[in-house]
């Protein structure tokens, strides 16, 4: 099994963040909605900090940090979180490292956080992340149609969600 571990976002992880988000390949299917500064990643780690319905954790491969995975609008009430991920170093992408992280996620969102459901939404065209995401046992809910604009094209998204009563 590939050695990935999750640990706790800090501003120690801004510098790559920036340098990642400056990258098309991860920019262009995360929804960046304004040109990447280090001062927005900063402001954005310290939101995630004091968010009590954030949990963000860097990915460590090898230990060395290669991309993030979060879970927010954490909703107690209705015991749910919202799933994304990138892995920002090209070399560690296509290797595993996505698979596990997620499944990590996934595992702190059923576990120690209790939640009862794990969405996401993904565009169509994001094959890897579609993989990936059903290889953990997402499965597709519904299709928000043209909610996503990639390279200034709407195109359409899914949403998929997995149940802690999916997992074995
Ligand atoms: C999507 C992403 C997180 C997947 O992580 P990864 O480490 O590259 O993926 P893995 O190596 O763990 O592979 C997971 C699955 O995706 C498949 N996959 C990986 N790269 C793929 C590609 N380019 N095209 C199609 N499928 C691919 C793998 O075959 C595997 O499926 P399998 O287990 O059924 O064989 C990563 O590619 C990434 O960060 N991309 C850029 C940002 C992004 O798109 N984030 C998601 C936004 S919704």
């Amino acid at each position: 099994m590939v050695n990935v571990r999750l640990t706790d976002l800090t501003t120690a992880h801004a510098g790559s963040m920036f340098r990642w988000m400056c990258d098309p390949d991860v920019s262009r299917h995360v929804g960046l909605r304004s040109e990447p500064t280090l001062e927005k990643t900063l402001a954005w780690l310290g939101r995630a900090a004091s968010d009590n319905r954030v949990s963000a954790r860097a990915i460590l491969f090898d230990d060395a940090h290669v991309g993030n995975v979060v879970l927010d609008q954490i909703d107690l009430v209705t015991s749910k979180a919202r799933l994304s991920i990138y892995i920002g170093e090209a070399e560690a992408r296509g290797r595993g490292v996505g698979r596990r992280a997620a499944t990590l996620a996934v595992d702190l969102a059923f576990g120690s956080l209790g939640l009862h459901k794990v969405w996401l939404t993904v565009h169509t065209g994001n094959h890897a992340a579609i993989a990936t995401y059903k290889a953990i046992g997402f499965v597709v809910e519904g299709t928000h149609r043209e909610e996503f604009i990639l390279d200034g094209t709407r195109v359409d998204e899914l949403y998929m969600g997995l149940l802690r009563s999916d997992l074995p």
